[in-house]
């Protein structure tokens, strides 16, 4: 659902700054607490997507067990708890108990070299 990551306690509003581009780093991730809010962020080149850092597995931070999350071929975001994966560009779950899961991606926007919760929906 496009707009799931709207239920979770504590989201954001459209416009909040998440961080400036340069503090991901290129080709891998940054989790970072918004206020209370989990946030994962996959930073390639200058593209970058977020979701709600909770697996939908246990709903557990995917990092919490260490911060190596993105695969060595930068495409799949491997939950550090139980190892499900999702892919990095779209949040589908493409490996192990991520299959028929999915990431709740949250849409971003562009300001500058910020990086800001974009408008409802468009991801
Ligand atoms: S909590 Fe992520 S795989 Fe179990």
């Amino acid at each position: 659902m496009a707009e799931a990551w709207k239920r979770y306690r504590g989201a954001p509003q459209a416009g909040t700054r998440i961080c400036a581009l340069s503090d991901i780093p290129n080709e891998n991730t940054l989790c970072l607490d918004l206020d209370g809010f989990p946030i994962l962020l996959v930073r390639l080149g200058d593209d970058v997507r977020a979701y709600v850092n909770a697996c939908p597995h246990q709903y557990l931070p995917l990092d919490h067990k260490g911060d190596k999350l993105i695969s060595a071929d930068k495409t799949i975001l491997r939950c550090t708890n139980h190892a499900a994966g999702f892919s990095a560009t779209t949040g589908e779950g493409v490996e192990g108990l991520g299959i028929g899961e999915c990431l709740d991606r949250i849409p971003v926007a562009y300001e500058g070299q910020s990086i800001l919760v974009g408008d409802s929906g468009a991801v």
